[in-house]
């Protein structure tokens, strides 16, 4: 029997003014997402902006529903606009901004775990990492290399 570690490494930036000016202006657009979130339940909204290799930006927001599974996250409505407009682009960066509509958010707020798996799908597809940029309204900005880092033993194509 032995142990075994697993290590994921994050940066950090300190707010959204310290970001690059690519990342600052995608998350700008999941910024602009977020603001027709469709969210009278959890008053709770959710942008994303996704920058494919073919340069379009594809963006999404979270859509609620009065059947409340049947609602679906921004992450996952972005990520399947873009896989089902442009199925041969590779999805190279994600830009998330989320909060609460009745007080501010400012701690990072990373993707939930279903959508974790829907992204890890699009990144076994195409067999390169996709860097994920998440912050809560204001504050920090916590960025991850890879979908893989935010979910270590994954569950893929290569089990079936
Ligand atoms: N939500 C997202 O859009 N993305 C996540 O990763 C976490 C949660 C949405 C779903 C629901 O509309 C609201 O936030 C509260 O859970």
């Amino acid at each position: 029997m032995k142990d075994i570690k697993i290590e994921s490494t994050l940066t950090v930036y300190d707010n959204f003014n310290e970001l690059p000016s690519d990342i600052a202006s995608l998350m700008e657009k999941a910024i602009e997402a977020r603001k027709n979130a469709y969210a009278p339940y959890s008053n709770f909204s959710v942008g994303a902006a996704i920058l494919l290799d073919n340069n379009q930006i594809v963006t999404g927001n979270n859509q609620e529903n009065a059947s409340y599974p049947s609602g679906l996250c921004a992450e996952r409505t972005a990520i399947y606009y873009a896989g089902s407009q442009y199925p041969d682009a590779k999805i190279v960066k994600m830009a998330l901004t989320a909060g609460s509509r009745i007080s501010q958010t400012i701690t990072p707020i990373p993707p939930c775990g279903a959508c974790r798996q829907a992204i890890a799908e699009y990144e076994v597809k195409q067999k390169t990492p996709i860097e994920i940029y998440f912050m809560g309204e204001t504050g920090k900005v916590v960025k991850s290399n890879s979908l893989a880092n935010l979910l270590p033993l994954g569950f893929d194509r290569s089990f079936l």
